[in-house]
């Protein structure tokens, strides 16, 4: 199904097709780019790309630069001409062991007892997709290599601290912000036995 949206990063003369499958850029988005800005590195990989912004903001701060979506998203035919990769695909389960210095994840995180959109519906507690696609970015990252995750007061913070705790991560918050009903938090992810004291 397509529907007609006006997009806030588009220029004001567009006016484009944007299929209900993509993701377009909200306040989530933007705070991960945020903090994305202080990253720079050889290989990032964003898991869930979407429309594609964030992406798009990493160029001249990595030699390569791939996206994955799972589903066929209208940012596959915006990156289609430029520089950066794009995969359709299922988290990172098509990448080689240890590629990565970033992996950045803005995943559905909404708790749902299905999975019925998979731009937000996050599944038990709200962490159960989110679980599932760092498990997948954990063997693609290089020894020091770091990930980005944008989570919501919404998902749960037990699943997220027991994920961490099980797979020997830190978590370092690099910011958050205060919405209306929620607050989103973008924590940084790395191997406590990787960190340089
Ligand atoms: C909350 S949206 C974020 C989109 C974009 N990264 C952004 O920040 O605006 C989550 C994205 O993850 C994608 N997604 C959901 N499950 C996925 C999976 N198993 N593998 C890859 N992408 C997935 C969705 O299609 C959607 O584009």
């Amino acid at each position: 199904m397509q529907i007609f949206l006006r997009h806030s990063s588009l220029s004001s003369k567009e006016r484009i097709e944007i299929s209900t499958m993509t993701y377009l850029s909200r306040e989530d988005s933007e705070l991960l780019r945020e903090a994305l800005r202080s990253y720079s590195g050889d290989c990032c990989l964003e898991i869930g790309f979407g429309y594609g912004s964030n992406l798009l903001s990493l160029r001249g701060r990595f030699n390569l630069i791939i996206g994955t979506d799972v589903q066929r998203t209208d940012g596959f035919e915006r990156l289609g001409e430029s520089d950066i990769d794009t995969v359709l695909a299922d988290g990172a389960t098509c990448f080689r062991s240890r590629m990565f210095d970033l992996v950045l994840i803005n995943p559905p995180y909404l708790p749902s007892e299905e999975i019925l959109d998979k731009t937000i519906d996050g599944g038990c507690g709200g962490f159960e997709v989110a679980g599932r696609l760092l498990g997948q970015a954990l063997p693609t990252l290089r020894s020091e290599g770091k990930i980005l995750v944008l989570l919501s007061s919404e998902t749960s913070k037990t699943d997220f601290d027991l994920f961490c705790r099980d797979h020997g991560l830190s978590a370092r918050l690099v910011t958050c912000r205060r919405l209306f009903l929620e607050t989103l938090f973008v924590y940084e992810l790395q191997r406590i036995d990787c960190i340089i004291p």
